[in-house]
């Protein structure tokens, strides 16, 4: 009888619920126990576990956040916390662990991998942001959902003959700014990958309001850099215990500059945390629930190291080691898609 730990680590998404209720499932079928860990690796460390049942995963799937809880605990902080944790696996009679989360998250794994330890990950996030697969759950619903704000901000711009500015997250990648950008037709577009030009940004602007028309969105990735600082905005310097800061105020300073220099009334809105809220999508639903399967599937056979991804159609597994040393940014292709639809693009 095999006994499998499931954790839930880093920022918190839609579609979480829907792996943790096809990992218990799937292992249910093949007669393993499930123990879940609270708190992704803060609870093994700290030995917090229950056991998962049918119960536990009845009516979860349509339920946004994660019923074991999350943190941003990097047990590699403290060799304390390392020793806990393994002691843990031992205590608790751990055959494998099943990890799901995003670069930081599976970045603590593979270093427990190497370490000997028997895990599979799934790649969350909403950034989308992880090198080895074409899609990480979550990021489907947080581009619809700032698809959405992009659209109800299209009819206030366009009542008050405003340029509104939209801030989104995505911490290093644009990969929500540029496909919900395009998703809401933006009249802009800024992402991490493309440092700004703010002179660029007004030209484009200004080009399409003496097309006549007199509103445009400009959606901003919270990453984004300006050309001559390459500094982005930061919250705050407090730093999580990955060394990341707390992006934000882009939005803000792109309006400020925009009305200085163009006249015309600019507004900003940030939509942080609603982007990781609520119900995950239909896709994301189908996507996390297959993860969740495939992951049990390289359990049993003994693929560890392994992360599941999905390549086109298919979910394949692919080496943790290819997957969390490198961020995936934004295809330069996909964004040339967007530029179409600008009045003046700067040209690369
Ligand atoms: O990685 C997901 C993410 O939502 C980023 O897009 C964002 O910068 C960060 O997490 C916010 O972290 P927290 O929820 O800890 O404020």
């Amino acid at each position: 009888m095999k006994k499998i730990g499931v954790l839930t680590g880093g920022g918190d998404c839609p579609g979480l619920n829907a792996v943790i209720r096809a990992v218990v499932k799937k292992s249910h079928r093949n007669g393993w126990e499930v123990l879940g860990i609270i708190d992704g690796w803060k609870g093994l460390i700290e030995g917090q576990v229950m056991t998962l049942t049918e119960t536990h995963i009845s009516g979860i799937l349509p339920k946004g956040g994660t019923i074991l809880g999350t943190s941003r605990t990097n047990p590699f902080k403290d060799q304390k916390h390392v020793d806990a944790l393994l002691d843990n696996m031992k205590k608790f009679k751990l055959d494998a662990l099943i990890a799901i989360g995003g670069e930081d998250t599976l970045g603590v794994a593979l270093k427990l991998y190497k370490m000997g330890i028997p895990l599979v990950g799934v790649p969350k996030t909403i950034d989308n942001d992880i090198s080895g697969t074409d899609y990480t759950f979550g990021f489907d619903t947080a581009v619809s959902i700032v698809t959405d704000a992009i659209d109800r901000l299209h009819t206030t711009a366009e009542s008050h003959h405003r340029i509104m500015v939209l801030e989104v997250m995505g911490r290093h990648a644009g990969w929500i700014a540029t496909m919900s950008g395009i998703a809401g037709g933006a009249d802009d577009i800024l992402i991490p990958e493309i440092p700004f030009d703010l002179d660029a940004l007004c030209a484009n602007l200004k080009a399409r309001h003496d097309t006549g028309k007199k509103f445009s969105i400009v959606v901003v990735s919270e990453g984004a850099i300006p050309k001559d600082t390459k500094q982005f905005e930061t919250v705050s310097q407090e730093k999580d215990e990955f060394g990341h800061v707390r992006l934000g105020g882009i939005g803000q300073r792109l309006a400020k500059e925009i009305e200085k220099r163009l006249g015309v009334e600019t507004r900003f809105t940030v939509l942080g945390h609603v982007q990781r809220g609520g119900s995950p999508t239909a896709y994301d639903r189908v996507l996390a629930t297959r993860y969740g399967v495939e992951a049990v599937e390289l359990v049993k056979s003994g693929q560890f190291g392994k992360m599941v991804a999905l390549r086109g159609y298919e979910i394949v597994p692919v080496d943790l080691n290819e997957s969390v040393t490198k961020l995936r940014i934004v295809d330069m292709k996909i964004y040339n898609i967007a530029r179409t639809f600008f009045a003046k693009p700067v040209e690369d």
